[in-house]
């Protein structure tokens, strides 16, 4: 695997899809949505699958995945995505795909768990959610902390990115506390909605028409 080559490791410890979707042509960064195109999710999952029989990948799984999708993926999957890694934070709960996995067995991880704040592709909702601020506040925690806490609790991994150490320390400081039991349940009513809407891969001319379309209505 090229991957394990261009890392100088001998294995990947998880492996995902990053994407349910195919570019036409050539592997490139800068692409027009109207190059995306459908997967052929029996071949590729066959060769993930592969990729963990031969010891190249401990375990291989999925990502941006909705319950569709993870539920076509399982009716022909040898061995099933050990992780479904999708936006979570309070601000996009996604309790269904959460409930789904759950019961498949499918670990889900949680990306831009502080909603991408000040990331190209994020916003400040998260850490400006008004439950957040005040839990934060009553707390004596910080903002990402609480939101970082409540993922934690939620059952899912949170994938947090900092450049800075200080922050990177702040992020680990969140396992000898609880939410209370309140703060949960105001958490659990934040309006929802989803931030990350991958864009870049829907066109009215191109294979994902909509937001809808690409999300299997999970939006
Ligand atoms: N699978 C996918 O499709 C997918 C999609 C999006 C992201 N991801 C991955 O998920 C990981 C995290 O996602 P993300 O970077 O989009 O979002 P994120 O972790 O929610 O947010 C990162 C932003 O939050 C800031 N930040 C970190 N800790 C903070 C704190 N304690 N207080 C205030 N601000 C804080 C960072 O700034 P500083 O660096 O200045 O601290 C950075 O601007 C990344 O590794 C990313 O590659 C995966």
């Amino acid at each position: 695997m090229n991957e394990c080559r261009t890392l100088g490791l001998e294995y990947i410890d998880l492996y995902l899809i990053h994407y349910p979707v195919r570019l036409k042509g050539e592997i490139r960064m800068v692409f027009a949505s109207d190059d995306v195109t459908t997967v052929d999710m029996p071949t590729v999952w066959e060769a993930m699958e592969k990729c963990q029989s031969l010891g190249l990948a401990k375990s291989v799984g999925v990502s941006n995945f909705t319950c569709k999708k993870l539920a076509d993926l399982l009716n022909h999957a040898r061995i099933p995505p050990a992780v479904n890694q999708v936006e979570v934070h309070p601000v996009w709960q996604q309790r269904k795909l959460r409930d789904f996995c759950s019961e498949k067995g499918i670990h889900v991880s949680a990306y831009s768990p502080l909603g991408a704040v000040g990331v190209l592709w994020g916003s400040n909702a998260v850490l400006e959610c008004e439950e957040v601020k005040r839990i934060a506040e009553s707390m004596g925690k910080s903002r990402a902390q609480v939101c970082l806490r409540w993922g934690v609790e939620q059952g899912v991994s949170v994938v947090v990115k900092s450049f800075n150490e200080e922050r990177l320390k702040e992020n680990m400081e969140i396992f000898d506390w609880r939410l209370k039991q309140e703060d949960q349940e105001r958490l659990s009513s934040v309006p929802q909605k989803r931030l990350i809407l991958a864009e870049a891969f829907i066109s009215p001319t191109g294979f994902y028409k909509s937001q809808a379309e690409f999300w299997d209505g999970e939006v």
